[in-house]
């Protein structure tokens, strides 16, 4: 017997949580969501994000600049930002145009604000072991092993993909000495992929292949963490696509212990925790 790992039921118990909590503050928390350009995904992304403001009664103040808005005009937006009293999060959703350096806008956020913990104040905390804003994805993905109870001490974590957002954070957090994980993290160079994910006793993909992992490539009893979010086609939908992770679920499914669906798994984790980074912030900054 195998277990789906919901991350929509989890986001929703941890989603309750905060309205709880933010239903008896006077002041509501805000989020500034920065969005540049019309990246069907980042729009999905975004609108997703502010719906959630709106469930939960956090404020949020929305930017949508043109494709092709200057680096400078966006730097300057996140000094707006940083400086605006009222905004106690700045997400700036990523991927930007590629005219755009990334780094240089990321560095910009205070690191007060950063709810994304992209910056490399909260990056460096992170890999210290210390007090930081969790990147949202990673802060989902332990939320989900901590709900399931699967317990990470002494075991193999292979991590595919090193991305900032994703692996490098995830296997940081994980190879920390509350988490006592043995960390490999692959990238597109790893010699034997299918040798090195047969070893995992946790596999967490996050490469943006849609179904890299076969069924031949998990060990049997092994939990499955698909981060991939891929749309491919799809004619018998109505909106004509449909969306699949880096992971091949069905051949996967009879073959692991747990095993996070797409969608519904750490999709609706990244959003929950974006509120939640959104909400601590909100309490530091009035020294809550
Ligand atoms: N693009 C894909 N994932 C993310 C994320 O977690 N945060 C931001 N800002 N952009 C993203």
């Amino acid at each position: 017997m195998n277990t789906k790992i919901s991350g929509k039921e989890v986001s929703s118990y941890i989603k309750n949580r905060i309205l709880d909590e933010v239903k008896h503050l006077t002041d509501k928390p805000c989020l500034a969501v920065v969005l540049v350009g019309n990246n069907p995904a980042s729009l999905s992304y975004v609108s997703s994000k502010k719906k959630s403001c709106e469930e939960l009664g956090f404020n949020h103040r929305d930017i949508e600049l043109e494709e092709s808005v200057s680096e400078e005009a966006l730097l300057l937006v996140i000094d707006e930002l940083n400086n605006d009293k009222d905004v106690d999060g700045i997400l700036v959703q990523l991927p930007l145009p590629k005219h755009i350096d990334t780094d240089n806008i990321i560095r910009r956020i205070v690191p007060e604000k950063d709810v994304d913990g992209f910056t490399p104040v909260n990056m460096g905390n992170l890999v210290l072991g210390q007090d930081c804003f969790v990147p949202c994805t990673p802060k989902g993905i332990l939320a989900l092993l901590d709900y399931y109870k699967i317990d990470t001490d002494g075991k193999k974590v292979v991590v595919v993909g090193r991305s900032n957002i994703v692996g490098k954070p995830i296997a940081n957090l994980l190879m920390q000495k509350d988490r006592n994980a043995t960390v490999t993290v692959c990238n597109t160079h790893t010699v034997d992929l299918k040798k090195e994910c047969l070893a995992a006793d946790i596999l967490i993909v996050a490469c943006g292949q849609r179904e890299a992992i076969k069924g031949d490539m998990v060990k049997e009893g092994a939990v499955v963490i698909d981060v991939g979010i891929n749309r491919i086609e799809d004619s018998t939908r109505e909106r004509g696509w449909r969306l699949v992770g880096d992971c091949d679920y069905n051949a996967l499914k009879d073959k692991v212990s747990a095993i996070t669906p797409v969608p519904g798994g750490v999709g609706p984790m990244t959003i929950a925790m974006l509120m939640e980074n959104t909400l601590i912030a909100f309490k530091r900054r009035r020294g809550l």
